[in-house]
């Protein structure tokens, strides 16, 4: 049976988006695959005030259930009404969908935005895939991103070992082509807790910490030039933290040279056109640092709550820190 995003309290992307472009700001989109993500997502936006995309990728679809997430989302929109958020403004978002069928499956099962990521196809395929994927969107109101550019790393089962730029001679044949309604693009970022090999990094000489090379902001400004005012999306935006990565190191974990995006830089993009910022991993990374921490210091523990409680609580500070000060869409949706 089909339902829309309306009738689940959700809200698409269209006018969120040029409120930030606007303001200077991005809107986080993170992912969730599970309750306690979910949870800590709502209740930090909640006490923020922020407005928020809920990704679900085609794996947490597989790992979750795509009918269990969707009344989860359902549920989010209640329980953020019941922490005191009057007027919550939250999207459910397709994640790297790859194919017409996932993106039209989710328009009819509530979702209120999609990504149809064919940047792995040649450009005219890409057009012509994205174009269809929006004909059917817009009939329901459903945004669509788009993906121009080729991300390093995973992108939901396409990997690619190394990253293309954007072309900005491309960006302004691509939306008037497609008509989608934002643009991800390739400017450094890539997916994951390794972004960069150590090789690519210099070394602070005073730390002696990897500093990542900085992302293409010249590609990026030629991208805005090309399309003033239109919203652009980053993804593998995640910083990987190195508290979390040591707390995984430190308790039985090895994530050698784990390494992410700066936040400054993050915070730059932030104030640009760009207006979605997906992190992923960074709460892949809290949860499990938090998870390894107790389970070493509590041995006898078994409950899954005694270790999920902690797990639940380090995301949503993360969270929140992530909404106030690289995001800056706190206080954005009263
Ligand atoms: O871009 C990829 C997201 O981090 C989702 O990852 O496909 O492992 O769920 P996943
Ligand atoms: P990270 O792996 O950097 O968190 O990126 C997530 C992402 O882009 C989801 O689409
Ligand atoms: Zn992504």
């Amino acid at each position: 049976m089909k339902v829309s995003f309306k009738e689940l309290g959700l809200v698409n992307t269209r006018e969120m988006f040029a409120k930030a472009v606007k303001g200077g700001y991005a809107i986080p989109a993170f992912n969730f695959n599970n309750m306690e993500q979910l949870q800590a997502i709502i209740q930090a936006s909640a006490e923020t005030k922020s407005p928020v995309i809920l990704q679900v990728s085609k794996g947490a679809r597989n790992y979750a259930n795509q009918t269990l997430l969707r009344y989860m989302a359902q549920g989010a929109v209640e329980y953020a009404k019941e922490l005191g958020w009057k007027k919550p403004q939250i999207v459910l978002h397709l994640d790297h969908g790859d194919s017409y069928e996932l993106c039209k499956s989710c328009v009819d099962f509530g979702f209120s935005s999609v990504m149809i990521d064919a940047s792995s196809l040649p450009y005219e395929e890409n057009v012509k895939l994205t174009r269809k994927v929006v004909n059917y969107a817009h009939k329901y109101d459903v945004t669509v991103e788009a993906e121009l550019g080729v991300l390093a790393g995973v992108e939901d089962e396409v990997s690619s070992a190394v990253s293309h730029y954007t072309k900005p001679e491309e960006v302004i044949d691509f939306v008037k082509k497609t008509k989608c309604d934002s643009l991800a693009i390739s400017i450094g970022t890539s997916h994951g807790a390794y972004k960069f090999t150590p090789e690519q990094c210099t070394r602070d000489p005073k730390t002696g910490k990897l500093v990542p090379p900085p992302l293409a902001f010249d590609v990026l400004k030629a991208v805005e030039k090309k399309l003033p005012g239109f919203p652009i999306v980053l993804h593998g935006s995640s910083s990987v933290p190195q508290e979390y990565v040591d707390m995984c190191n430190e308790f039985g974990g090895k994530l050698p040279n784990a390494i992410g995006i700066p936040e400054e830089q993050l915070r730059k993009a932030a104030k640009s056109a760009v207006c979605k910022i997906n992190i992923d991993s960074d709460s892949r990374l809290a949860m499990t640092g938090a998870i390894r921490k107790h389970l070493a210091e509590n041995p006898s523990h078994f409950d899954p709550r005694q270790y999920l409680k902690p797990a639940r609580e380090e995301m949503k500070k993360m969270y929140v820190h992530k909404i106030i000060n690289v995001l800056g869409s706190n206080g954005k949706a009263r």
